[in-house]
């Protein structure tokens, strides 16, 4: 008979697949950038980039914690079902989406409730930053539906990235500091 699976394995198991998820994000968004790249959708690669980016920060956040309970981690990497740009920024929306709308909020309660305050905040902080991908996925989307070539879509651009939270905006000065985790907006990367 199995035991029951206490509060905290749970918490480290949803953990573990954050940072799987977080690590495929990264690697499938690199590869959905030079998709973009080759059928002249270049702003989309350079968001692609850029959220790619965040995804990294998110997994590394995830992994430090991890760490703490799980000093083996394992990683393999899962295979990119890679369609064409328009496409790929479904799938992307999709699973930003899933993430703002449940897998993120659900672990965030748990580690809440638990009192795991590093998780809680890696787990906050990673719901914020998808909400700006789902957003800048919905944007491109819906230009990408109506081929405007004059839109950014087309053109290579800068996302500025948080370094600590993941957090992605088009804008390079909407605020001094970072609207989620408060670090300097100095700090931020630009990623085109
Ligand atoms: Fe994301
Ligand atoms: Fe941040």
């Amino acid at each position: 008979m199995h035991a029951v699976a206490s509060e905290q394995e749970i918490l480290i198991e949803k953990l573990q697949n954050a940072l799987d998820n977080e690590s495929n994000a990264h690697l499938r968004y690199l590869e959905f950038a030079e998709k973009a790249d080759g059928e002249g959708w270049h702003g989309v690669a350079s968001l692609f980039r850029g959220v790619a980016r965040a995804e990294e920060i998110h997994a590394a956040n995830h992994r430090r914690i991890l760490h703490q309970f799980e000093p083996d981690l394992h990683f393999v990497p899962a295979r990119t079902e890679e369609g064409t740009t328009i496409e790929n920024v479904r799938t992307a929306l999709a699973a930003e989406l899933c993430e703002v709308g449940s897998i993120y909020p659900t672990c965030a309660d748990m580690a809440r409730t638990a009192r795991e305050v590093s998780m809680v905040r890696t787990f906050t902080w990673a719901l914020a930053a998808e909400k700006t991908h789902a957003r800048l996925f919905n944007e491109a989307l819906a230009l990408l539906e109506i081929e405007d070539e004059d839109a950014w879509i087309t053109m290579v651009r800068d996302f500025y990235v948080c370094p600590v939270c993941g957090f992605t905006s088009e804008f390079e000065d909407e605020a001094r500091i970072c609207p989620s985790c408060f670090c300097s907006r100095s700090r931020f990367e630009a990623i085109r």
